[in-house]
């Protein structure tokens, strides 16, 4: 078994964190990763406030184990969904996408656990003096929204661990036990996976969707948004190139996000893998079947423990 703050803190069996991902995290996927010994995480991202009520209600019916909700604040949604998430004492909160310090005192106080997600060291910083328990160091390898700078999270793991006396978790380019072992002897505590938990059978996610993530090879991932600094990384696909060929024209941001507005929703759930936006991280091109979520946890931690006893055999 593998023990580190992650599994301590959080009260979990394998120190392996679900991401947090809008249209498609709701309380079923959350449910099957916390029942399978990791940390599931309901996106509360696009949810109306009923909705994550709702899902917060559901997921205490069905799993005793500990949940989180993904806020990402730079949303309008931000402000309510905190609110929610305090007033009804989740056990967990992971915020992205925003300072930590705005809601930090409040969550805090009501002895809630808060994570962050860290794109760069300017965010442990603020991490540092805001209480948080934990920061999610997330490198430009992963799927969705990604940092300006894009920061390997080979370089911005071992960068964040230098800058914290925090647990640390490695997210963007893992879903395997040697990414996970690689992840611990870089000083991180345990790992985030998105796209590895988009291929599994209880990902709530459109089948299309899920093929695109089996047939996707090393190169088939882009990044659309960088002239206009919202970066995302998504699979190659003809909205996609309509995105890259606006900024190439020079088109601004606000036309941009006008022409792909409600396109994550198009391809996970109508699944529309032509004109949706397909995000996922480079590690696509690793993940080659779909599998129960129990069946994915329990061999990567199995598989870390022998690569990391394995080697052994480079020491003379
Ligand atoms: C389809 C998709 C949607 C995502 N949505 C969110 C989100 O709503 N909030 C967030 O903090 N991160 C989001 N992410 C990032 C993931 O939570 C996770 O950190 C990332 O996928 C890890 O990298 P990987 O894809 O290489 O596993 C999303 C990622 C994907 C692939």
């Amino acid at each position: 078994m593998l023990k580190t703050r992650i599994t301590e803190i959080l009260g979990i069996r394998y120190p392996i964190l679900q991401g947090g991902m809008a249209w498609i995290t709701g309380w079923q996927m959350a449910a099957a990763v916390c029942e399978a010994g990791g940390l599931g995480t309901i996106a509360a991202a696009t949810m109306e406030p009923q909705e994550l009520i709702e899902g917060i209600k559901k997921i205490r019916e069905v799993t005793e184990m500990p949940f989180a909700i993904n806020i990402p604040l730079r949303l309008p949604t931000a402000r309510r969904a905190v609110e929610i998430a305090v007033g009804e004492q989740v056990p967990v909160i992971v915020s992205s996408a925003g300072d930590p310090l705005l809601y930090a005192e409040k969550i805090k106080r009501q002895g809630i656990k808060l994570f962050q997600v860290a794109f760069s060291v300017d965010m442990v910083r603020r991490c540092n003096q805001s209480g948080v328990d934990g920061i999610i160091a997330m490198g430009a390898e992963g799927g969705g929204n990604i940092s300006r700078a894009e920061i390997s999270t080979l370089v911005l793991v071992r960068e964040v661990v230098n800058e914290t006396d925090l647990p640390v978790v490695a997210a963007g380019g893992i879903c395997d036990g040697k990414g996970l072992a690689a992840a611990l002897a870089l000083g991180a505590e345990g790992i985030q996976m998105g796209t590895g938990f988009l291929a599994t059978r209880e990902a709530t996610v459109h089948e299309r969707y899920k093929q695109a993530i089996l047939d996707a090879i090393d190169t088939d991932t882009v990044v659309t948004g960088r002239t206009t600094g919202l970066q995302f990384r998504v699979r190659k696909n003809s909205l996609s190139e309509k995105v890259l060929g606006m900024e190439r024209e020079g088109r601004s941001r606000e036309e941009i996000d006008s022409f792909t507005i409600g396109s994550l929703k198009e391809a996970a759930v109508k699944g529309d893998t032509d004109w949706g936006s397909l995000m996922m991280g480079q590690v696509a091109c690793m993940i080659r079947d779909i599998r129960p979520v129990s069946e994915m946890l329990d061999h990567i931690v199995s598989s870390a423990i022998d690569e990391i006893r394995a080697l052994g055999r480079y020491i003379s």
